[in-house]
């Protein structure tokens, strides 16, 4: 059995919400586009999981934080799908796909084709066992990939009130759900192996930051060390934690929070890859002319830069999906994507936002005992980089601004001293 369609769009996450409604925009005709995903809910915001999602008084639940409303665009429901004649194979496990013959199979045996295929299938939370510890699936251990996962999260999180959580990983994940858990009244140990908080991107100075506050809520820092194993008991719960410098942390639940691989496989030696992604062109266009790519999974050329960048964050997969369409349906009037990596995060009463490139020199300015700092990366003399913490819609928008100018910096100094006004009046 089979079904045919024009557009294909393989996975059915943030990407593929806001690629849906550039269709409808764009006026694809009903019958021609079709999302396969593998989750059994039409596309949502997947950032609302490590937030909203987890607070224990008014959560937010579907179908508040559908796509597109992470942007302030129209919030897409079944119901909009249906009404617009596209095609929903929800709940549905795509295990092969074959780009010579244009056609994929799914887990339940049916195989569709396409003319065009999307590329949106994002990544999946790593495992602790692909770092040789065993017990991810304790039922007090959690990850924090999507629905069902923070579903889960929910629940073992309720049964925990007043115990204590070990929090693995100081990345993204490990930060918002430790503040999550923190406000659930559970109390956070986090351990990871870097010396601060989000090191990806980080300064120390700005981790020491959000470590203090995190501390002035009661979290304590284990770093410089992982896990090595946990302490079950008899029915198989986690009841501690070992770590590799000798300590033990008992342990009521567990979050990990320690990166993601792109969802490649299905493509692996049938696409060109790179940097870990499927890699595409400025239009994002795989080594397959009928192929394309977008979000976590795409690799693709950051102009800016002038290098391949792959991304994982939620401003990248919407404006990639948003280029891809008019790529597709408009070819001669658009160009090529023209990206600046946008990376935000919020939790407890902060809210930061960085824009660029996190290389360079370093430049920090603002108040660091207060509400609002910042910094500035400067490389090959100029600005590639800015973050700011506690700022106006109007000063987010001023740095990134300046950012995209890239301005010639000829004296750390004097930016220092000038600090957010150098990017108010760029
Ligand atoms: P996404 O992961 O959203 O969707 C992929 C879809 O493909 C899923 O529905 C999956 O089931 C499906 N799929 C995969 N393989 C399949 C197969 N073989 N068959 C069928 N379906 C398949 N970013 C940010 O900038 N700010 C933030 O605050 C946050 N917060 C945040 C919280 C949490 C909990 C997570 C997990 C992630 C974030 N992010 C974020 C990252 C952001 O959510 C992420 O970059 C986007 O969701 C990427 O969108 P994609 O559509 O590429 O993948
Ligand atoms: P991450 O890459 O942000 O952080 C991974 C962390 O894992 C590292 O900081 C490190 O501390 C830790 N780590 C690595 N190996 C380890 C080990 N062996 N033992 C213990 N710790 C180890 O990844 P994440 O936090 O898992 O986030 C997953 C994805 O979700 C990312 O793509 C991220 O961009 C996305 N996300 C983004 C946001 C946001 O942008 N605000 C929020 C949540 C999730």
């Amino acid at each position: 059995m089979g079904r045919a369609f024009v557009y294909v769009i393989l996975g059915g996450g943030v990407a593929a919400g806001y690629a849906a409604l550039e269709f409808v925009k764009k006026g694809v005709s009903h019958g021609e586009l079709c999302i396969i995903s593998e989750e059994a809910v039409v596309p949502y915001e997947r950032p609302a999981l490590s937030k909203g999602f987890l607070l224990p008084e008014d959560p937010a639940r579907l179908p508040s934080f559908h796509t597109c409303v992470g942007s302030n665009e129209e919030r897409l429901t079944p119901k909009w799908y249906k009404e617009n004649g596209i095609e929903l194979v929800i709940g549905t496990r795509v295990k092969s796909a074959d780009v010579r013959r244009k056609t994929l199979l799914t887990a339940t045996g049916e195989t569709i084709s396409y003319q065009i295929l999307i590329i949106a299938t994002g990544a999946r939370a790593l495992k602790l066992e692909e770092f040789g510890v065993t017990g991810s699936d304790a039922e007090n251990v959690c990850y924090l990939r999507d629905l069902a996962d923070a579903t889960r999260l929910v629940n073992v999180m309720q049964c925990c009130s007043g115990g204590d959580a070990v929090v693995i990983g100081g990345g993204y994940i490990g930060m918002e759900c430790a503040a999550s858990l923190v406000i659930n009244k559970i109390n956070v140990t986090m351990v990871f192996p870097e010396a601060h908080c989000m090191a990806r991107l980080f300064t120390s100075k700005i981790a020491s930051y959000y470590e203090d506050f995190y501390k002035s809520k009661g979290v304590k820092f284990i770093k410089g060390t992982v896990l090595s194993s946990f302490d079950f008991n008899p029915v198989g719960k986690v009841t501690a934690v070992n770590l590799r410098d000798g300590s033990r942390l008992p342990a009521d639940m567990v979050v990990v929070g320690i990166g993601i691989r792109p969802n490649t496989s299905l493509f692996e030696g049938q696409l060109t890859l790179e940097k870990g992604g499927i890699k595409v062109n400025g239009r994002l266009q795989s080594s397959n002319s009928s192929v394309y790519a977008v979000g976590d999974v795409a690799t693709f050329p950051v102009k800016l830069f002038g290098e391949t960048r792959r991304l994982e964050h939620v401003d990248s997969a919407r404006k990639s999906a948003k280029h891809v369409v008019a790529a597709i349906m408009e070819p001669d009037k658009i160009g090529e994507f023209d990206y600046l990596p946008f990376f935000y995060s919020r939790v407890f009463t902060l809210s930061w936002q960085f824009y660029g490139d996190g290389v360079g020199e370093v430049v920090h300015f603002g108040d660091f005992s207060g509400n609002t700092f910042g910094a500035y990366w400067v490389s090959k003399g100029h600005l590639i980089g800015s973050f700011l913490e506690g700022g106006t819609k109007e000063e987010y928008e001023a740095i990134a601004k300046a950012t995209r100018m890239m301005p010639a910096i000829e004296d750390l100094a004097e930016l220092e001293r000038q600090g957010l006004g150098f990017a108010l009046t760029a």
